[in-house]
């Protein structure tokens, strides 16, 4: 098997497994009780937190542990706009989104707020000036993604967060769901950002494991009520096993962080170097630094992606069309539409995702294996 969507989701790998195995069934007590039991999954919780900080250079109080990315994206949004609605009800993003922080912004929508969505060039790619020009007295949040999860542009944090130093009052959400462990932590942890978003199972972590980083100065109201956790930000019984383990997961992937990208950045290329040479296929991401390198979005033009993706799955290779969770809701890529990609093209997209197992082998089986789909294909494009 090849498995070429580690965007929509990766496998818990066997050590970080053997913690969440071992918290559970060792050092199950509720963190906020007060006998021992409790005390150890209290300090087991502290000390994940404290690693995670570490790996990250920020201070321990400013990780909130939650349940994924969508939870955080839902949060510092919805969040925002209830402790700060006094000042105002207007918010900038952009129109390349996830699904987590676009839904996010159509309730608020709903609710009075004043949603400003800026366009992406041919790349994805917003341009700062226009967050610039979008801004008014009254916004109060601008929210840009890190990493496109359609097709892997990075998005220019750093020259926006040099415009909102000019902006002090505004928060600066940044959803890093698919930066973490792709060599950009200057970009998702430079200092305008107040928030960033993170979810467990994109880096070999448990499902329903999370965390989102609010810089200790930025007030937001909680999502969930209830006992006080999380310094009261994040109501319920805290999940210590997950949290223990999420932390081991994101020390493993620190550890290999360097040459992973470097290993993805060489499986991108061949790919999108043999891709190249056909001429019914569209390649949307580059092999540049403006594009992380662990996804590569193309489209072989007059065969749908989901076609793609099932021929492929004959051979055992795993791919997906666009992003895991339009894909079974055939809905067009936002990203591509965004791009202004014909709808009869951007339908025709698929992506691949690149992640720590990933080999050049494997890449060479994949082009091979393109070679015989796409001579099955021609016949029905010519
Ligand atoms: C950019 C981005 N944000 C948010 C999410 C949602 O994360 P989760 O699946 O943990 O809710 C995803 C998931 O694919 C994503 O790619």
């Amino acid at each position: 098997m090849i498995y070429f969507d580690n965007s929509a989701t990766t496998q818990v790998s066997p050590e970080v497994l053997q913690t969440y195995d071992t918290v559970s069934q060792k050092i199950w007590g509720n963190p906020s009780s007060l006998h021992q039991l409790g005390e150890t999954s209290w300090n087991l919780l502290q000390q994940s937190r404290q690693q995670i900080a570490q790996l990250f250079h920020v201070k321990p109080g400013e990780i909130i542990f939650t349940s994924g990315g969508s939870e955080g994206d839902n949060w510092v949004i919805k969040g925002t706009a209830l402790a700060k609605r006094e000042f105002g009800k207007h918010i900038i993003t952009s129109s390349v989104e996830h699904a987590a922080v676009r839904n996010s912004m159509h309730q608020l929508e709903q609710l009075g707020f004043e949603v400003t969505y800026l366009p992406v060039d041919d790349e994805g790619r917003i341009n700062p000036a226009d967050v610039k020009a979008a801004i008014r007295p009254d916004t109060i949040l601008v929210s840009i993604m890190a990493v496109n999860n359609e097709i892997g542009t990075i998005q220019p944090i750093a020259e926006v967060g040099e415009i909102l130093k000019d902006h002090p009052r505004i928060h600066f959400m940044v959803d890093a769901v698919q930066a973490i462990g792709k060599g950009l932590d200057d970009i998702v942890f430079s200092d305008r950002v107040d928030f960033a978003t993170f979810s467990g199972h994109k880096f070999h972590a448990p499902r329903g494991t999370g965390f989102v980083y609010k810089k200790s100065s930025r007030q937001i109201a909680p999502l969930i009520d209830g006992g006080g956790q999380e310094q009261g930000l994040r109501g319920g019984t805290e999940n210590t096993p997950g949290d223990a383990a999420m932390a081991k997961a994101i020390r493993l992937m620190k550890e290999n962080e360097a040459a992973t990208v470097q290993r993805e950045k060489t499986i991108k290329e061949k790919i999108i170097q043999h891709l190249s040479e056909f001429p019914h296929v569209k390649v949307f991401s580059k092999a540049d630094d403006g594009f992380a390198a662990h996804v590569l979005c193309f489209a072989i033009v007059g065969v749908r992606g989901e076609t793609v993706v099932h021929a492929f799955e004959e051979h055992e290779i795993y791919l997906s069309t666009t992003s895991a969770c339009s894909s079974k809701k055939d809905t067009e890529a936002s990203t591509l539409a965004a791009m202004k990609v014909p709808q009869n093209v951007a339908e025709c997209a698929v992506r691949i995702s690149l992640g720590d197992q990933n080999t050049l082998a494997e890449a060479e089986k994949f082009n091979q294996v393109f070679d015989e789909l796409y001579a099955g294909f021609k016949k029905i494009i010519d």
